[in-house]
């Protein structure tokens, strides 16, 4: 039988760009979503992508008897949880929303899968957990730092939950992705980022800027140290990322994992600074963003970038598409967006 896997967070950014690797890869899947930070548009370019009537669901994780009805309704054997707010500011300002919809949500799916017989979960977790890493790059065994802001500590809270509920029930198996910075989109330009308001996030705001949609990208610091001042991350390609979902999911399946919770981190092992990807942008596009540098956003991490080395021997997964590729993308899918 085909393996069908239920993605929460479905309609969401990353959440969307896999459900339709996982369609690709010969897999069914169902979509849920409350819809609050995503929208219809994305599960529509998914159905366009992989021309599939893909299912969804409109449910908050959140509502513990709404997501069993999905449970109820669905064959899966296999959970990607994607659902979870991410602001990292915003958290700070409204800590118990974060607490609630990241906890609660992921408790939910785990008492659910254990009540419906399961097994495997997918957990997106995030760099974040590693704070200001000692050495570079960081590897999955680079302690994790005290949390810098309520949405960090849900990811390390969220961590803890999963190894503790699969070390105690033993009917669960679970994989725990730290994603570097996702930017990109489909190269069809159906499915990309939809960020509401003005954008938090670096690249959105270049590509919002691009459009002239913003007038002017704020370079958050040019004085740390590091080569040219600003920032280094580790900007991870968003269908390479997808991809990572399906080898894991895969893994599990095929029982090919080596511990019953694993953690992997997903990125492409190179460290570009926020005036590179800039230049970048610019060269791959051949345009010019109008920046200006401004005063350090409190909460910054100087730099960090992945060892993806397990996730490529482990996974048999790497990143494939070059920054220029992605940042092609990017830039049309904005174009797609605003109609230009
Ligand atoms: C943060 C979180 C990450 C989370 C992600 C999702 C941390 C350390 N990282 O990533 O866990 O998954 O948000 O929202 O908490 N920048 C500018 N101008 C802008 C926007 C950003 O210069 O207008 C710079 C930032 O200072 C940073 C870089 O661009 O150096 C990337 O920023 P951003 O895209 O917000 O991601 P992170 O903060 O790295």
């Amino acid at each position: 039988m085909k393996e069908c896997v239920l993605v929460t967070g479905g309609a969401g950014y990353i959440g969307s760009h896999t459900a339709v690797e996982l369609v690709e890869a010969g897999m069914d899947v169902v979509l849920a979503d409350n819809l609050t930070n995503s929208d219809m548009q994305a599960v529509e370019g998914v159905r366009r992508i992989t021309g599939r009537e893909v299912p969804f669901e409109r449910v908050d994780c959140c509502d513990r008897a709404a997501l069993g009805g999905v449970f109820a309704r669905h064959r899966f054997g296999s959970v990607i949880h994607f659902a979870a707010s991410k602001a990292v500011g915003e958290s700070v300002c409204e800590p118990m929303k974060y607490y609630r919809n990241n906890l609660l949500s992921l408790m939910n799916v785990v008492d659910l899968m254990r009540e419906h017989g399961r097994r495997n979960i997918v957990f997106s977790s995030s760099c974040t957990v590693y704070g200001e890493p000692d050495s570079l790059p960081v590897t999955e065994r680079a302690p994790r730092k005290p949390a810098t802001s309520p949405y960090g500590n849900t990811k390390q809270i969220s961590e803890d939950i999963l190894r503790d509920a699969i070390a105690a029930y033993g009917d669960l198996r679970g994989i725990a992705l730290r994603y570097f910075n996702p930017i990109g989109a489909h190269p069809s330009a159906l499915i990309g980022e939809l960020p509401r308001g003005v954008p938090q996030n670096l690249v959105p705001y270049v590509t919002q800027t691009a459009a002239g949609v913003r007038e002017c990208l704020s370079v958050f610091g040019d004085d740390y140290p590091t080569p040219d001042g600003s920032n280094i991350r580790d900007y991870i390609d968003v269908v390479d990322l997808a991809r990572a979902h399906v080898v894991a999911i895969r893994r599990m399946i095929e029982g090919r994992n080596k511990a019953d919770y694993e953690i992997f981190n997903i990125g492409t092992g190179r460290g570009v600074s926020v005036l590179e990807l800039v230049r970048r942008f610019e060269q791959a596009n051949n345009l010019k963003i109008n920046h200006k540098i401004a005063p350090r956003r409190a909460g910054d991490i100087v730099a960090i970038w992945a060892d993806p080395t397990l996730a490529n021997t482990e996974l048999g997964w790497r990143a494939e598409r070059s920054l220029d590729e992605t940042l092609r993308a990017t830039w049309a899918w904005e174009r797609h967006l605003r109609g230009i």
